[in-house]
């Protein structure tokens, strides 16, 4: 495995993407992580990310320095050369002017690290610090016209330092330097494949469990499913997931996922029926937030009075991803400032005084889902799209009512048959039809109608922390704007949301 310190680079997911996709296991791990950890962790080379810190300021973020003497090959970026270098003896002061963008990478001495990779190249520059001398051993390995000193190495111990970020798009053969560091220098292996993953995750899961029982709240998103079959694969029956149903879902979804998920891949699965409670709760309300926290709270309630009919249950399983984590690991925490009080389970376990099973907890995204393929899931569940904990009540501008729930329900199963049809679907993040509380005036069989407007929104994004609005194309929105239209009594007008995030948000509320 490769270990992966991480000093607060906004890149540091990206570092780690590149690592998995040539089938390497590799780990974030924050600077504090102990030596005796890291020797236990048995790493083929440690990767030290970039960082906003500068080497000179006080509180900037350090880790054991005899990580440079445990004979592990160490590849130093942007803030992490910064850190080797000044460590070992070097020199790290502000530059003279500072490099953000694309730069001329000139290479003056090849080493392993720049194999197949030309003289000449592009790279991408981030940093307002420079090294200005290096510590013994070190050799000049590459400048650009800025910086003199763009690359690094001490070839005998197998430390490499850049200064630019070899993981991001723009410098195209970063992922090249990488595959030499992982392979040439670091003498890694490709053992990391999701059926390698599956195996060992089982059996971890059997060995902390034991003969224990374990809960996890289902809610027909890719990563509770993927969740519940893993341990289901390794506990069988003793895992009873909880559905509760909140009537905020899509429509037909409890039906789909009682066939996928119980009839076809035998989970045992207690369906809670509650719509009429969280239906009531949200009487009147139109705030968006405490929509969220209604919706937060009774779906606690109903979880909690569920779970305490499970007896002996020990465990509470939960689909935590990889991203997750490294938020809460990085000295710099997590986003600043709270948009949406996304809410999840999180609230759970302490409570309910379960002991978490986060099985995904290293995993990205796309990972989950090729687990889910490699543990038998259908096409329809693995490519589910992201579907926000209070569901349509978000999609609903102004209050919730069963009327406006079931006009939006049957305007969005249009919408996504339609994307599904047109071969859209896997290729937006998210796509939703959305209520408004506005009413238009419209003509039908010569006659005046006064109803109600739907908008149609359709993401394209990496991980919804960004998006842009989706370039449907026009025929396809046509179809959609006449279907709804012509089939959803009570609407009388559809418009397509053109708006990116940020300024926007992927939902309306
Ligand atoms: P926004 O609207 O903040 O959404 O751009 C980003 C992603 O988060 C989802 N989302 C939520 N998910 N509870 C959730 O579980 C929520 O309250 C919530 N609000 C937004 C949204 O669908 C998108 O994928």
């Amino acid at each position: 495995m490769i270990l992966i310190i991480d000093f607060g680079s906004q890149y540091n997911q990206l570092i780690a993407r590149r690592v998995r996709e040539y089938h390497v296991f590799c780990q974030i791990e924050s600077p504090d992580i102990t030596l005796d950890h890291i020797k236990s962790l048995n790493p083929h080379g440690i990767i030290l990310s970039g960082g906003p810190s500068s080497i000179y300021e006080k509180n900037s973020p350090e880790i054991d320095s005899r990580i440079f003497n445990l004979g592990i090959p160490v590849l130093g970026i942007c803030y992490g050369m910064q850190f080797m270098i000044n460590t070992l003896g070097g020199n790290v002061k502000k530059a003279k002017k500072r490099e953000y963008g694309f730069a001329d990478l000139k290479i003056k001495k090849q080493v392993d690290i720049f194999k197949d990779v030309e003289k000449n190249e592009s790279c991408w520059m981030s940093h307002g610090d420079s090294i200005e001398s290096l510590p013994p051993g070190f050799k000049i390995t590459a400048s650009t016209e800025n910086t003199k000193i763009a690359a690094t190495a001490y070839g005998k111990k197998r430390f490499f330092g850049l200064q630019f970020h070899p993981e991001v798009a723009h410098t195209p053969k970063g992922k090249t330097m990488i595959r030499n560091f992982l392979f040439d220098i670091c003498g890694c292996k490709k053992t990391w494949n999701m059926k390698s993953f599956a195996d060992t995750a089982i059996n971890l899961v059997k060995e902390k469990v034991g003969n224990d029982r374990v809960i996890l709240g289902l809610s027909g998103g890719v990563d509770s499913s993927v969740t519940a079959i893993l341990i289901h694969n390794a506990i069988g029956k003793r895992l009873t997931c909880i559905f509760v149903d909140n009537g905020l879902l899509r429509k037909d979804e409890t039906k789909k996922l009682k066939l996928t998920l119980r009839e076809h891949l035998k989970l045992t699965i207690r369906f809670v029926s509650a719509r009429t409670k969280f239906l009531k709760a949200l009487k009147n309300v139109e705030d968006p937030e405490k929509k969220r926290k209604i919706i937060g709270r009774i779906f606690m309630e109903v979880f909690e009075a569920e779970a305490k009919k499970i007896k002996g249950a020990k465990y509470l399983a939960q689909g935590t991803l990889y991203p997750d984590i490294i938020e809460s690991i990085s000295p710099f925490g997590g986003p600043t400032a709270v948009i949406k009080s996304h809410h999840n389970v999180g609230g759970l376990p302490k409570k309910m005084k379960l002991k978490l099973v986060e099985p995904l907890k290293y995993l990205f995204k796309d990972e989950v889902r090729s687990l889910g393929k490699e543990l038998g899931m259908n096409d329809d569940l693995v490519w589910r799209q992201p579907f926000p904990g209070p569901g349509l009540a978000i999609r609903i501008i102004g209050e919730v009512t069963s009327k406006r729930l079931s006009i939006l329900r049957e305007a969005d199963a249009v919408l996504l048959e339609e994307i599904k049809k047109a071969g859209y679907y896997k290729k937006v993040w998210q796509s939703f039809a959305v209520l408004l509380p506005l009413k238009s005036v419209g003509i039908m069989g010569d006659k005046r109608t006064y109803e109600n407007i739907v908008a149609i929104r359709a993401v394209t994004s990496k991980d919804a922390m960004t998006a842009d609005w989706a370039r449907l194309p026009q025929k396809l929105l046509g179809t959609i704007s006449n279907r709804i239209i012509n089939e959803v009594a009570g609407v009388n007008r559809v418009v397509y949301d053109i708006s990116s995030k940020p300024p926007s948000t992927i939902e309306w509320e």
